[in-house]
């Protein structure tokens, strides 16, 4: 069987290590398109790099844009890719408008599409990630979901039929990396915000997406509510965050903050397993603060991982500024939950399933 990969931002990187890895295991040709949606070396090489992925068969270099733009350059570019490899699937991973033109490139030219990440849902249409999920989940041929709660939601649309419940391949990634962190033993946290001690307690924080970012006077209270935290926390800022807030004046390093750049994945993971908690409104790093059993509070008013919720280890604190600071501090310092976790992302082979649902399916038509 062959497959083309097609990534092009950093949580697509992550998810692409476990894919690669488990689909040269089995046996099958694997081809890698990088979109370039992302182009910083902070937010993609290193992924590269410190994963093990191989290096991409093409790497299309869109850029930046809006989101026209964007989807489009990127449709532009991968048609004749995909003509001219025609694979047995294209495979497209998460929410992202690298994701959407996969999709949609592929669809055109009447080959299979396989969607990684399955029927996540925020319900919030004015998230640019819910119409990239959407329409993509609706094009594919194969929806392989990561959660029971993704499963009800592709359901609940009319596409049980092309649903594959696989488990969330993050957990795949996070666990071995984890596991290779700890092995190291310490000193195992690098890369912190000078003036940031990893010895004494730490927050980690950030913030990207559009609604929280795009917005001046939001931005603004959620810079103030970091700065106001009664622990230090390191902001591992997204490049879209800096030019954000550059561009509406807001200070991001004041009070509690120390900004430094986003981690290499090995360093992110070693970062937060040694951390106090976790402020964020990243999907993945709700996540990763669950597996790696620390306390997160997400910047959202909703999330696509709920099951993070339940049992409190992540808690929704979409304006920060509506609590008194004391009830703000005590919320992203509470200590971690007691009770069961459970395993609802998965026991850590889900690449594996994923690659048997797509040998399975193959050619079904
Ligand atoms: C994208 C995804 C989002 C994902 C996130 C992870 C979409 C709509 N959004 O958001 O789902 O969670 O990636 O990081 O696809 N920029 C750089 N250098 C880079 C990349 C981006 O400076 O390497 C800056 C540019 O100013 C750009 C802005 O960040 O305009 C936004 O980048 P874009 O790729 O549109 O979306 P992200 O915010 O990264």
């Amino acid at each position: 069987m062959r497959v083309v990969s097609i990534v092009g931002a950093r949580p697509q990187l992550v998810k692409l290590a476990p894919m690669a890895a488990a689909l040269t295991a089995a046996g099958h040709e694997h081809l890698i398109v990088h979109t370039g949606q992302h182009y910083d070396a902070d937010l993609s090489d290193v992924f590269f790099e410190g994963l093990g992925i191989p290096d991409p068969d093409i790497h299309l270099g869109v850029g930046s844009g809006t989101h026209g733009a964007q989807t489009g350059a990127v449709l532009t570019g991968l048609d004749p890719f995909l003509e001219r490899t025609r694979p047995d699937w294209v495979l497209v991973y998460g929410d992202t408008n690298s994701t959407l033109a996969g999709a949609v490139s592929a669809v055109k030219l009447h080959l299979p599409v396989a969607h990684l990440e399955a029927g996540l849902r925020s319900f919030n249409r004015r998230m640019p990630e819910e119409h990239n999920r959407v329409l993509t989940d609706h094009a594919a041929d194969l929806l392989l979901a990561p959660t029971e709660e993704a499963v009800r939601h592709l359901a609940a649309e009319g596409l049980a039929e092309r649903t594959v419940l696989t488990g969330d391949v993050m957990v795949d990634v996070c666990l071995q990396v984890r596991d290779r962190v700890l092995a190291e033993g310490a000193p195992a946290v690098k890369g912190l915000p000078e003036g940031i001690d990893p010895n004494r307690p730490y927050l980690v924080s950030t913030l990207h997406r559009a609604e929280n970012t795009d917005d001046p006077r939001r931005l603004a209270g959620l810079a103030d509510a970091l700065a106001d935290l009664p622990m230090p926390v390191a902001l591992l800022a997204h490049p879209r965050l800096l030019a954000r807030a550059d561009e509406h004046g807001v200070k991001l390093e004041r009070g509690a903050v120390r900004v430094g750049r986003p981690l290499p994945y090995a360093q992110l993971v070693a970062a937060v397993a040694g951390s106090s908690g976790v402020v964020t409104d990243s999907g993945g790093l709700q996540k990763e603060a669950f597996l790696l059993e620390r306390v997160c509070t997400t910047l959202r008013t909703e999330t696509e991982w709920p099951e993070t919720v339940e049992g409190d280890w992540n808690r929704l604190v979409p304006e920060p500024w509506e609590l008194a600071a004391r009830e703000w501090a005590d919320t992203v310092l509470r200590p971690a939950p007691t009770g069961p976790r459970g395993t609802p992302y998965g026991d850590g082979h889900a690449a594996e399933r994923v690659v048997a649902a797509m040998a399975e399916h193959a050619h079904r038509d």
